[in-house]
């Protein structure tokens, strides 16, 4: 079976994590002869340097938010030389939890879309991105059913910028050439795993 490169993208509470690891698993199942999940920021050291910054018990200041997108950036670097590109070139069905997508949403608020994406543009795109559409309002209602302390990312005035700015960040993806896959994220978690199977094996389909 042959490689091939996902990520899964959305709002936090989206159901990102969730809708990866099931995919993982399907690919599993169905006998793929290596199946890789990861995420970003990576487990690699400028990955970890990040994760360290986003904690919400972290001194904002000592890292700037227009620091941030050089510092995603390096890490994705790092993340595809060191984990995604050599599990590609063994023929593993990669699935990455956040990508770019994440940094060109996510950044693009500090320094603007342009800059975030010239410091991107060199970064091996996806064969598919599957986008996770969720209400900022129900992703919001996720995040809090699960009890989680909120990171800086996560009040609703916040998810509301970033839902908007992923509508821009698909605009320049596809006009890119990209292909990305819009599924509605609502309702029950098999029923978005169906949804995405449907774009996964549509998107295999046609590199056979
Ligand atoms: N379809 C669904 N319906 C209801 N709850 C869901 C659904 N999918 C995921 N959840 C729950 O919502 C919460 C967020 O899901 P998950 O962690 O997968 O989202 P995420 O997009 O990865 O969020 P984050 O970006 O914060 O990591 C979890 O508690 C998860 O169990
Ligand atoms: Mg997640």
């Amino acid at each position: 079976m042959s490689a091939i490169f996902i990520a899964v993208e959305g709002l936090d509470g989206s159901g990102g994590t969730t809708q990866t690891r099931l995919l993982a698993e399907w690919f599993r199942a169905r006998g793929h002869n290596e199946v890789a999940t990861t995420s970003e920021p990576s487990t690699g050291p400028v990955g970890r340097f990040i994760r360290t910054v986003l904690d919400p018990n972290h001194e904002a200041s000592v890292v700037g938010d227009s620091v941030l997108p050089f510092l995603f950036a390096g890490d994705r670097r790092d993340h595809l030389d060191r984990e995604v590109i050599p599990s590609l070139q063994r023929g593993a069905a990669v699935i990455t939890d956040r990508y770019y997508h994440s940094s060109l949403a996510y950044q693009s608020l500090a320094i603007g879309l342009p800059a975030v994406a010239a410091l991107n543009e060199r970064f091996r795109p996806p064969d598919v991105t599957i986008f996770l559409d969720l209400e900022p309002e129900e992703s919001l209602a996720r995040i809090l059913a699960r009890g989680a302390t909120l990171e800086r990312f996560e009040a609703l005035d916040r998810l509301r910028a970033i839902y908007e700015a992923y509508e821009a960040v698909l605009v320049h993806c596809r006009a890119r050439g990209e292909h990305i896959v819009r599924i509605d994220a609502r309702g029950t978690i098999e029923e978005v795993h169906k949804r995405v199977l449907a774009a996964v094996e549509a998107t295999m389909e046609s590199m056979a």
